[in-house]
């Protein structure tokens, strides 16, 4: 040593700033919790393994000395023509599997490329609220602004249980956040956090005021596996509007394996081609084997009647899970799509002289309603108000989500642990 203290490197502005996320406070709560095992409904990752024909699948993948090299960028062949078969029907369209289908490293990544492809320093972003939370460091990474478009809550959602389709869009303000700089706009149906499935009046709407804007749609279609009432896609509404939007798709969402990290996008010839030149500097291609055994997942899926049996079986357990709410008379929001449950807690009155960590202390109620249920009850669940800006937080303050994609079991657990709230419901 010559004596100079040597500072530390530090960090880049895009990561010094995070604030205390929401799984740090999980986490920390749940290991001070007296109460354990803390039944964990929080993060959205299944609590079972994907079907025993995409397990097989990817264990012969492993064996092909060709499956585990580098793959095309754009993905393997075999996967982006299943993708096309698949998706052709919902998309009302012959999807071209060697131009207008990209794989990538989960959804998310695909997402992140699509951003790093076409936002340029200042441009503009719509992201409706609350978001998937990925979003907005993404777009921020690329140089984007976003720019915030509140969902409205069902105005009696603190007293009555509703459906998801009753969070409606602030129009005046989806209008007014259009500038000039305006790039793109996300939409996520079936939507994270809240479980709606856009209308086709709404997705008319929306996808209208993009093609007026000469604004790209990222459709977020991720849980489309999981929706319970008739829906379509953004990018059939229009073929002005096909013309503008990328679909995002998930494989891992779809077949229970989250980790595989395999997700895509299908779009016109002439967006892919550019979301392929971004996810060629970020990370060239996706893990092959496991595109491999993709590729074998949506043909057997569908002869073997998974996409009924995966929607059958996410039904009943939130309808098994939902249960607990109605027999508290705590209303809740109905998911239309996906696995998240929104419950409504306005009616549970923690102590006045609770203590809090002070940085629990200083969030708002969901964040301490969440830190009371991991402590007091010991069942972890997940404050919305983290997917909302810090000015419009209190917007969702009542709820908490549940993640529903859970054993039957586990979802038992958690129904005994939320029977302790009936002393704390006025
Ligand atoms: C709305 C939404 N979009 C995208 C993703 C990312 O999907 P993937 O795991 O395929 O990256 C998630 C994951 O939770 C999500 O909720």
């Amino acid at each position: 040593m010559n004596g100079t203290a040597k500072t530390r490197p530090q960090p880049a502005q895009r990561v010094a700033q995070q604030p205390d996320d929401v799984w740090s406070i999980v986490n920390d709560a749940a290991s001070k919790s007296p109460i354990q095992p803390v039944v964990n409904m929080g993060q959205g990752f299944f609590g079972y393994n994907p079907p025993d024909f995409l397990l097989d699948a990817a264990k012969e993948a492993l064996n092909r000395v060709d499956a585990n090299q580098y793959s095309p960028t754009k993905g393997r062949i075999n996967l982006r023509r299943a993708i096309a078969t698949h998706y052709s029907p919902s998309l009302e369209r012959e999807i071209n599997p060697e131009s207008e289908v990209i794989i990538t490293t989960g959804a998310n990544e695909g997402i992140l490329s699509a951003f790093m492809a076409f936002i340029e320093e200042g441009d503009e972003v719509i992201v409706f609220e609350p978001f998937f939370d990925q979003y907005i460091s993404n777009i921020q990474m690329a140089g984007g602004t976003v720019k915030y478009v509140p969902l409205i809550p069902p105005a009696r959602g603190d007293v009555e249980t509703s459906t998801s389709g009753d969070w409606s869009i602030d129009v005046d303000k989806l209008e007014g956040a259009f500038s000039s700089r305006t790039r793109m706009l996300v939409l996520n149906s079936p939507h994270n956090p809240v479980g709606k499935v856009f209308s086709t009046e709404e997705l008319t709407l929306i996808g209208n005021l993009c093609v007026k804007n000469n604004t790209i749609i990222i459709a977020d279609d991720v849980y489309d596996a999981l929706t319970y009432v008739p829906s379509k896609r953004m990018a059939t509404i229009s073929p002005e509007i096909w013309n503008l939007t990328l679909t995002v798709g998930s494989s891992g969402k779809t077949f229970y394996a989250t980790g595989w990290r395999i997700g895509f996008l299908i779009g016109p010839d002439d967006l892919i081609k550019y979301v392929a030149a971004a996810h060629m500097r970020i990370c060239y291609s996706s893990p092959s084997p496991l595109q491999e055994a993709c590729a074998v997942g949506y043909p057997m899926a569908t002869k073997l009647g998974f996409w009924k049996t995966c929607k059958d079986d996410m039904q009943s357990k939130i309808k098994r899970f939902v249960q607990v709410f109605e027999e508290l008379g705590l209303p809740y929001s109905a998911p239309q799509g996906g696995y998240f449950v929104l419950a409504n807690f306005s009616r549970v009155k923690i102590p006045d002289d609770y203590e809090f960590p002070p940085h629990v202390a200083c969030r708002p109620k969901d964040f301490k309603l969440c830190w009371f249920f991991i402590v007091e009850l010991g069942i972890a669940a997940i404050p919305p108000s983290e997917f909302y800006l810090p000015e419009n937080a209190h917007v969702a303050e009542n709820y908490l989500r549940f993640a529903v994609c859970k054993e039957d079991a586990v979802l038992e657990k958690a129904k005994e642990k939320l029977r302790g709230l009936t002393k704390y419901i006025v």
